[in-house]
């Protein structure tokens, strides 16, 4: 079966679970589960049950799908993503963005943890993500184009929107959350880089590196789906500061920063037009 039907007979599947049309897709990051909680659940779905849904292989990701309102707008929520360093595809990362489409998000919501390469961070700042550097070295849109889906040559020069990019910052204002915005780098991992990397990625002009989001990003551009996404920054990765790091200090980190990463999305998609 290729790839397309693959694609679609997902999403029947899940329009048979479930008749919920969200218009926002929402994935969540590494420790930045709780958003969750602030949804009103209609429909959970979870991927092992979903036809040609990778399966989650990280402990600290369980992964489903969620279906419900956050506030007033209608949602589905990634709980768990997929990362190229577990071993699948581009294709697959990509995959439940691709049936999120088609189900019918209007835009994609998208979080993440990563490192601070900007001195200016601290860990468990927020940085609103403004533009990336693609370092990853598979393309999830190699290969046959999805006519269906996209133009074989997306237009890269707006991939996070704007709008929203404005609307967070004036709520950052209002609510006294503090914000960055900068550029994020996305790296295959799943190593750590090495002091002489973290110079090579902040020199090249990077504010913030991490191993997702920018897959994701790249299919829904080339879908034409708006994306919004906000890096956590779990640790400090410029001269002077780089530590021996764990798994369980990122998590730890991004846990800190959670009530005001949850309250910042919430509050952008809650004043989103669409
Ligand atoms: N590098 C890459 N990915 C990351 C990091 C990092 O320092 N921290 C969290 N995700």
């Amino acid at each position: 079966m290729d790839y397309f039907d693959q694609i679609k007979e997902a999403t029947s599947f899940i329009q048979n679970c479930t008749g919920f049309n969200p218009d926002y897709g929402i994935i969540l990051g590494t420790g930045l589960g709780a958003l969750v909680k602030d949804v009103k659940v209609e429909t959970e779905i979870n991927y092992e049950d979903i036809p040609h849904f990778p399966v989650s292989t990280v402990e600290s990701h369980s992964g489903k799908l969620i279906f419900g309102r956050l506030g007033h707008k209608k949602v589905v929520v990634m709980k768990g993503r997929f990362h190229y360093y577990e071993g699948y595809t581009m294709k697959e990362v990509t995959f439940p963005v691709r049936v999120m489409k088609l189900l019918g998000i209007k835009k994609l919501v998208i979080s993440n943890a990563s490192g601070a390469l900007n001195p200016n961070y601290n860990k468990s700042d927020l940085m609103v993500i403004n533009d990336h550097i693609n370092l990853q070295t598979e393309n999830p849109l190699t290969g046959k184009n999805l006519d269906e889906m996209g133009v074989r040559f997306p237009d890269m020069s707006e991939p996070y929107d704007q709008k929203m990019i404005d609307t967070a910052l004036r709520i950052g204002e209002e609510e006294n959350i503090k914000l960055h915005q900068g550029v994020y780098v996305g790296v295959n991992g799943p190593n750590l880089e090495t002091r002489a990397e973290y110079h090579m990625l902040r020199v090249i002009g990077a504010d913030a590196v991490g191993m997702s989001t920018v897959p994701e990003n790249i299919v829904a551009r080339q879908m034409d789906i708006p994306v919004f996404a906000v890096s956590v920054l779990t640790d400090l990765c410029y001269p002077g500061h780089i530590q021996k790091i764990s798994v369980e200090e990122v998590i730890a980190a991004a846990m800190k920063a959670e009530p005001h990463l949850t309250q910042l999305i919430e509050k952008v998609i809650a004043e989103d037009k669409i």
